[in-house]
């Protein structure tokens, strides 16, 4: 039982940077900064924006999430060197409250194996890190890699000397998700008792989910004494991902004797945050996910049912208002006017400049037609593809396909090239494929030139009735970079080749600087 009740666990949230490691996660300028005010909005208490060295444009969203974002710690990972300090400090100086977070991995095999190095040469390279990051911030935070599996001498002088140099938080990260509760607790506890300096600053966790124990590891971890949990939302992160901000907050909530710490995270805001990642990032929830999959809620057997009618406490430990799942998502239809959809946007959370919600409304105007009830799932996929600052390089002009029994698929295709100075060029093709989507996909690749492998297909229905809209979310490969494509339409062949074409409109953008 942890045994302070004043202390406060604070939740470092890095989905934009561990997260965004996730294969295929990588997620656009605006939509990074679009999930960091949504982040602040929950009131997570540090937002990890990103590893500004590791590319210019991560190094620019670090910045404007610097510059933009109020309320949270922003924070900057770099390793032990001073070029990647400085590049991290010169992003992250622009907030009110930044962190520089450096890191170096102290386990033999790390240290031997992949930095070539001995014990000493990393500790000496941990605290002159420190001490230089230090040099340009008050709030320092040292991650000791591959902590679980390091020698616990070892990691506890190393731990006690970066304090000594400076650092406010101490992490430890459980890297390759390899320790079980019990064990990585007794981790926690000995650095508390044997690092003489701790209580000079706050010993964080950072758990990955290798074992499925990333939660269960953070959670004995605050037992024994951790004030910081580093998590992403929905779990997502390198390989099996990183422990669930919305697992742990939820634990402590519904447990409170077992966790008689405080937080300050806004819960109801937990179910739009993971639907906001989960549509920016295209990495979809499990149905059957902890707190936030669709099912989390849902009651299906007889018994069950009945039970729920009776008492709710039968059968739920927690309400699915405290998590912000919405009780009815009907909301909009035809005959709304700009006034309520304006409306609508604000209660749902939205903050967007006049232009960009005139230009929604003109396509939430033109997706009425087409459709007789409007749910908040459809406004947030129209927001979602409104914001998400990908340059229309091409779009979508004309479609025509055609497949059936004994038929060769085949589609004509017909894309706006839009080009500097307001001008366009309009390009047409046709192919056959295996089927209307492949045929489509064929056409386009004509068009752009590209050589463009489809690696991840997903259709899905945006909101219920028979008009629901089709939401395609895809992956494609292009020179080894994985990007992400969604497109929406109630027309599933044009929802496909929307997505297409947002991909192509990526890579277009991100890889080859608008050059194609
Ligand atoms: O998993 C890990 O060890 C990390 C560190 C950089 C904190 O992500
Ligand atoms: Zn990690």
């Amino acid at each position: 039982m942890v045994k302070n009740k004043k202390d406060t666990v604070v939740f470092f949230d890095t989905t934009l940077r561990d997260g965004e490691q996730s294969p295929g996660a990588s997620m656009t300028f605006q939509e990074k900064l679009l999930v960091a005010q949504q982040l602040a909005a929950m009131n997570v208490d540090i937002i990890e924006a990103g590893f500004p060295i590791s590319s210019t444009g991560d190094f620019e969203s670090v910045k404007s999430i610097a510059k933009q974002v109020e309320g949270p710690v922003i924070c900057g990972l770099c390793r032990a060197n001073e070029k990647d300090i400085t590049t991290c400090w010169n992003a992250i100086k622009y907030s009110k409250k930044p962190r520089i977070h450096t890191f170096i991995a102290t386990s033999d095999l790390h240290i031997e194996k992949k930095l070539q190095k001995t014990r000493q040469q990393v500790f000496d390279m941990a605290v002159k890190a420190v001490k230089l990051a230090k040099s340009f911030c008050d709030d320092v935070e040292f991650s000791a890699e591959d902590a679980s599996r390091s020698d616990v001498e070892y990691l506890c002088s190393v731990v006690e000397a970066v304090i000594e140099a400076g650092a406010t938080t101490v992490n430890i990260p459980d890297t390759v998700g390899y320790s079980i509760p019990s064990e990585f607790g007794k981790l926690i506890a000995t650095i508390k008792q044997n690092v003489k300096n701790i209580d000079k600053a706050v010993i964080s966790v950072h758990c990955h989910n290798d074992l499925g124990l990333g939660v269960a590891n953070s959670l004995a971890a605050i037992e024994n004494g951790a004030r910081q949990i580093e998590c992403t939302i929905n779990g997502i992160g390198e390989r099996a991902g990183n422990a669930a901000l919305e697992e742990i907050v939820m634990a402590i909530k519904t447990k409170p004797l077992f966790y008689p710490v405080s937080y300050n995270i806004k819960t109801k805001e937990i179910y739009k945050t993971s639907k906001l990642v989960s549509n920016l990032t295209g990495v979809v929830v499990q149905p059957n996910k902890a707190i936030v999959g669709i099912n989390a809620f849902a009651h299906e057997s007889g018994i069950h049912q009945d039970g729920m009618l009776k008492d709710k406490s039968t059968y739920e430990i927690m309400s699915p208002q405290d998590v912000g799942v919405p009780e009815s998502m009907l909301v909009l239809g035809k005959h709304s006017g700009r006034h309520a959809f304006f409306k609508r946007l604000k209660d749902l959370g939205y903050k967007l400049e006049p232009n960009v919600m005139e230009d929604l409304f003109a396509k939430f105007k033109l997706l009425a037609d087409k459709k007789k009830c409007i749910f908040d799932d459809d406004i947030d996929s129209l927001v979602e593809q409104g914001v998400s600052g990908v340059k229309e390089i091409y779009s979508v002009d004309y479609v025509n396909v055609t497949s059936g029994v004994g038929v060769i698929p085949t589609a004509t295709i017909r894309l706006i090239k839009n080009l500097k100075n307001n001008k366009s060029e309009v390009l047409q093709e046709a192919a056959c494929g295996a089927g209307p989507v492949d045929a489509a996909y064929r056409a386009v690749d004509k068009i752009t030139g590209l050589k463009v492998d489809l690696t991840d297909y997903t259709l899905r229905a945006v909101s219920g009735g028979e008009d629901a809209q089709g939401e395609v979310n895809i992956k494609v490969k292009f020179e080894d970079a994985v990007y992400t494509g969604k497109g929406m339409s109630t027309d599933i062949v044009e929802a496909s080749i929307n997505a297409y074409v947002h991909a192509v409109n990526k890579i277009v953008v991100m890889q080859l600087g608008g050059k194609k």
